[in-house]
């Protein structure tokens, strides 16, 4: 990664759609939303114009950070509970 996303500040907005913030992501991927829907259901982070989700979803790069990212410094990181799914 460039950009190391956890040294952002935690209310970094990161879907402007619902005002969701890196640090409620964090917390919802600690609490076992491992994937974006799960992210989604938790937060409602990406669940209105899509942008926040992934770069693929943002192809003119309206948002900062991304949904798909965030969750895969967070695997490497190890924040995801091992929760089989
Ligand atoms: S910015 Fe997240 S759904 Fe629009």
């Amino acid at each position: 990664m460039d950009k190391d996303i956890l040294s952002l500040p935690e209310d970094t907005e990161v879907c402007l759609c619902e005002g969701v913030t890196l640090g409620e992501i964090l917390e919802a991927i600690k609490n076992g939303a491992c994937d974006i829907d799960a992210i989604g259901d938790a937060t409602g982070a990406g669940t209105v114009c899509g942008l926040c989700r992934s770069r693929e979803d943002d192809p003119d790069e309206e948002r900062e950070i991304h949904l798909d990212e965030i969750l895969e410094v967070a695997k490497e990181k190890g924040l995801c509970p091992d929760n089989n799914g």
